[in-house]
């Protein structure tokens, strides 16, 4: 028996979240309250929920970089306690380094893991090519539009090879087209390497086309109000998708979800 099922967790689940609290301000703001999910291998999950219900925090806790207020976290059979390396994150703002190139943003967590050279260089080259920037390799961040940038941080993450990838609303900070164009290279991607991954986003759209599940969070102190199957087969095609029956039930479904969640204020869910 391996030491994942040895302590309880399900072989297939990669991140196991079990009965999850996270206060702060002394207990006078409660985001989410006896949360409980687990993460599938290879699944992409997706979260959607009101604004301030604790999605990012979540993610925070998930990667180790703050702690639970009560519950626990496992990853791969141990329970997080700080950054793991095997989990990678991307944020809406891109979190370059404006003084490197884009060849040296995406070697820089590789030189970290004191990776040989000739390796860096054949991932680095890899992962360029995949997200369609290999003749940028040598351009600064400021020399790249929003989505070109993204593109970099998504291929600084995936060349990582993290058996579990964080995304927090990766693509919110880029105009529409390029948004679907980004979601389209992103299923690509996923599709090919069975990457693992939580992806947070305001758009039940995105969620739906990236989504083999998708769970739907509640206003604070926030729970899980339902977690969906999505149930539309891969590799999906963003355009012929939006045509299927199952897609507009699943879009309404959702809609009608965070609608019940909706507070007096906050931000739009499109
Ligand atoms: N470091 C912190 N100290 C105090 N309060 C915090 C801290 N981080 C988050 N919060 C509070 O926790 C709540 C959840 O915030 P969080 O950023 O996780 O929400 P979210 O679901 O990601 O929202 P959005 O959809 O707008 O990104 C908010 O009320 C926020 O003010
Ligand atoms: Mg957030």
């Amino acid at each position: 028996m391996n030491g994942a099922a040895k302590q309880g967790q399900p072989l297939d689940s990669t991140v196991q979240i079990r009965d999850a609290t996270k206060t702060f301000g002394c207990g006078s703001v409660v985001t989410f309250q006896g949360l409980n999910l687990a993460v599938r291998r290879n699944e992409v999950l997706c979260l959607v929920g009101p604004s301030g219900c604790g999605k990012t925090t979540l993610l925070r806790c998930i990667n180790g970089l703050i702690p639970l207020t009560s519950g626990s976290i496992i990853f791969r059979g141990q329970e997080v306690r700080r950054p793991n390396p095997a989990m990678a994150m991307v944020f809406q703002q891109f979190g370059l380094f404006p003084w490197k190139t884009v060849w040296q943003n995406i070697a820089y967590p590789l030189r970290l893991r004191r990776m040989a050279g000739g390796e860096i260089r054949e991932r680095v080259d890899r992962y360029l090519k995949m997200v369609g920037l290999e003749s940028f390799a040598q351009a600064f961040p400021y020399q790249l539009s929003g989505g070109m940038q993204q593109r970099v941080g998504l291929a600084r993450a995936l060349a990582t090879t993290p058996d579990l990838m964080l995304m927090d609303e990766p693509f919110g900070s880029v105009d529409a087209q390029t948004r679907e164009v980004l979601q389209a290279e992103l299923l690509k991607i996923t599709e090919k390497q069975r990457q693992t991954m939580i992806f947070i986003t305001h758009s039940i759209d995105e969620a739906i086309a990236l989504g083999d599940r998708i769970g739907v969070m509640s206003a604070r102190p926030s729970k899980l109000v339902e977690l969906i199957e999505v149930r539309i087969p891969k590799p999906r095609d963003l355009t012929t998708i939006r045509a299927l029956a199952r897609y507009n039930e699943l879009r309404q479904h959702i809609w009608d979800l965070l609608m019940s969640q909706r507070q007096p204020r906050g931000r739009e869910v499109s």
